[in-house]
């Protein structure tokens, strides 16, 4: 089969390290992919946001199978694209992919579907938004209703704080994404990621994460991508998985499919756990970046079998096969990230790291100049590494981490602390 992976994070280096153990990969391109991906595939330059592009490379390409990573060309229609050319995707269609792009549209769905979450408010008008949050009082989180590249939602710990954000966001602070507001109830708990794959009809439940988003230690600081990240999830009991499938993922697969747009794709579930209750907190209709790291270094060769079937609606015949294993990811970011950061400083050390199927530096934000590795994003590698136990994936990832040449750049000291203390 010859693949085509469309994205350039350490998710899509993990995606194709994961495609390339399986055999019946024959040919895997990666558009635009990085310097990392570049040593285990071929690149290739791409508007990957561009459905027309994406489908007249993939003719031209001979491709079989596409993957998509990242949100933004869902969102923008690639999938269904590529569908109407006959061509065999992962991925949902812009519809779809609105349970990412449209907070308001997802509450919606969630009540149809009986899905527990925070209770809302949805306002086009920043008066009535303003009078909700005086009415309710604060904690309280205020959310631009679009893709605000994970920047849109504030918890406001004070209503002056919320009675701000939705000034910002009717004052074009988020442009098209803030034009609408959804404002929730706070939810208090242990957040923990929950993903599956779906072919339109049958849910596969593919592994538990959770991610650090704040840049500091101890979980302190502005919010990033995520600076590290580690499966399973031990707050996502096999007993809350069950329940959060039950009562939120399946009913909102069914409630998409009697709307006329089933979901084919993974759709990752960021749940709040209190009380032995997961509620969700948002979709999204892409792996996570940096979950997608552990995940694919736990499911191996067979992830991209359970992204075909998905792809192909034969999920209702695929089987998940676990090891009683944990993975552990720690990113390396540019030193100012997620503020201002230089781009170009040289990395060293990456040469003599391991490329196991237990240990792997994933790259992200790197290029190759003049036979060496440089940065070129906030975030920049992603050391991973599985183990038996969850402290011993995580000494391998450091050991890595600690090999790593790179003076410009910083990483935290203390993922997995939550479930590792
Ligand atoms: P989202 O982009 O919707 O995942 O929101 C980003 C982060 O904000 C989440 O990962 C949570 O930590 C937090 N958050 C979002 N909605 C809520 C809520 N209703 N209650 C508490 N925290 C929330
Ligand atoms: N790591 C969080 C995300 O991918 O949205």
């Amino acid at each position: 089969m010859n693949i085509l992976i469309l994205g350039s994070g350490g998710r899509e280096h993990a995606l194709a390290w994961a495609v390339l153990q399986n055999p019946k990969c024959d040919k895997l391109i990666v558009a635009p992919g990085n310097a990392g991906i570049a040593q285990i595939a071929q690149c290739a330059t791409l508007d990957i946001e561009n459905g027309g592009s994406v489908v007249t490379f993939a003719e031209e390409n001979a491709i079989d199978f596409v993957i998509i990573g990242p949100e933004a060309p869902l969102a923008a229609g690639v999938a269904d694209r590529l569908r109407d050319a006959g061509i065999l995707v992962f991925g949902p269609s812009a519809r779809a992919a609105n349970l990412e792009a449209s907070k308001s549209f997802t509450k919606e769905i969630c009540a149809a579907a009986g899905a527990p979450t925070a209770a809302y408010g949805h306002f086009t008008d920043a008066e009535a938004a303003r009078a909700h949050v005086r009415a309710n009082g604060a904690p309280i989180v205020v959310k631009a209703d679009g893709l605000a590249a994970g920047k849109g939602v504030i918890v406001a710990m004070t209503e002056d704080e919320a009675i701000a954000a939705i000034d910002d966001m009717f004052g074009g602070a988020f442009g098209g994404a803030g034009a609408e507001v959804v404002i929730e109830e706070f939810m208090e708990g242990e957040e923990a990621s929950f993903f599956v794959l779906c072919d339109g009809e049958t849910v596969l439940p593919i592994g538990t994460a959770q991610d650090h988003k704040r840049v500091g230690e101890g979980d302190t600081g502005p919010n990033t991508g995520g600076m590290g990240a580690y499966s399973p999830a031990p707050v996502l009991t096999d007993d809350i998985a069950q329940k959060a499938l039950d009562e939120i993922v399946r009913p909102t697969m069914a409630e998409m499919a009697r709307r006329g747009m089933p979901y084919q794709g993974v759709l990752y579930a960021g749940l709040m756990i209190k009380d032995g209750q997961p509620r969700l907190v948002e979709y999204n209709v892409r792996f996570g970046d940096p979950e997608c790291q552990v995940l694919m270094m736990r499911l191996g060769a067979q992830a991209m079998d359970l992204m075909h079937a998905a792809a192909e609606g034969r999920l209702g015949d695929a089987q998940v096969t676990w090891a009683d294993d944990h993975a552990m990811t720690v990113v390396l970011a540019a030193k100012g990230y997620p503020g201002r950061y230089e781009k170009g400083s040289v990395i060293g050390g990456l040469d003599g790291l391991p490329e196991t199927s237990s240990a792997m530096c994933f790259h992200a934000g790197t290029a190759e100049r003049d036979g060496k590795i440089v940065a070129t994003g906030g975030r920049v590698l992603n050391v991973t590494a599985r183990g038996e136990s969850l402290s011993q994936a995580r000494a391998r990832a450091y050991e890595m981490a600690d090999r790593i040449e790179w003076p410009d750049g910083f990483y935290r000291r203390d993922i997995g602390w939550r479930a590792l203390d």
